[in-house]
C-alpha cells in the first residue's frame, strides 16, 4: 500500500488525465478515484491504461455494482466511507483489498470479522484524530489505519509517526500537485 492516497474528485478525464500527470510529476504514483462523480469509472480505465505506474484505487464505493464497475475499470483497491458487508464481499472474491471507513470499536470489531486489519478512519479530524486512533489501538493491535478528512501538510507527518497509521489520505494531495505544476 502507499503511504500518500490523494482523494481525487473529477468532472471528466481530461481532469482526470490532468490530475494524474500532476500527482506523478509530484512524486504519488497513487489516486483514490472517488464515485462522487459520473466519471469516476472512466478516470480509474483511462488511469490504468495510460499511467501503469500509478496505483489507482476507487473511493467513496458505497454498493456491490459500484464496486464491481471500479474493478473491472482497473480499481487495485477500494475505499469506502463506512464500511459495506456487501462491497467487502465483492473485494474479497476477486481478491481486491478494501479499506472500509471504521471510527468505533463496533465498526472495526466488524472489519476484524470480514478478515480486514487495515481500516479508513474518516473524517478524522471529526472523530478525534490522532489521539481517538491510538486509543482504538490498544484493544485492537491488529488493526492498522488511514486516516483521511481534514488531514494536510501541516499534520501528516504527526500522523504517519505513529506506527499503527500506514497511510494517509487526503484531497489536498491533489490541491496541491496541480499547484506545483502550475507554478
Ligand atoms: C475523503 O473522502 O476521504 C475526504 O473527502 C477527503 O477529505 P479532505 O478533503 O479533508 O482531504
Amino acid at each position: 500500500m502507499q503511504k500518500y492516497i490523494p482523494v481525487v474528485v473529477v468532472k471528466d478525464v481530461d481532469e482526470a488525465r490532468k490530475v494524474f500527470t500532476a500527482l506523478l510529476k509530484d512524486g504519488i504514483p497513487c489516486a483514490e478515484v472517488t464515485f462522487r462523480t459520473a466519471c469516476a469509472e472512466d478516470a480509474i480505465r483511462l488511469c490504468a491504461s495510460e499511467f501503469p505506474q500509478m496505483e489507482v484505487g476507487a473511493g467513496t464505493v458505497i454498493n456491490a455494482e459500484q464496486c464491481k464497475r471500479a474493478i473491472a475499470a482497473g480499481a487495485k483497491f477500494i475505499v469506502s466511507p463506512g464500511l459495506s458487508v456487501e462491497v467487502a464481499k465483492v473485494c474479497k472474491k476477486k481478491n481486491i483489498p478494501y479499506i472500509p471507513g471504521c471510527v468505533t470499536p463496533t465498526e472495526i470489531m466488524q472489519a476484524i470479522s470480514l478478515g480486514i486489519t487495515t481500516v479508513k478512519f474518516f473524517p478524522a479530524n471529526v472523530y478525534g484524530g490522532l489521539s481517538a486512533i491510538k486509543a482504538l489501538s490498544a484493544p485492537f493491535p491488529q488493526v492498522t489505519f488511514v486516516p483521511t478528512g481534514g488531514v494536510d501538510e501541516n499534520n501528516m507527518e504527526e500522523f504517519l509517526a505513529f506506527p499503527k497509521i500506514v497511510a494517509v489520505g487526503g484531497s489536498f494531495f491533489v490541491k496541491n500537485a496541480l499547484k506545483k505544476m502550475e507554478d
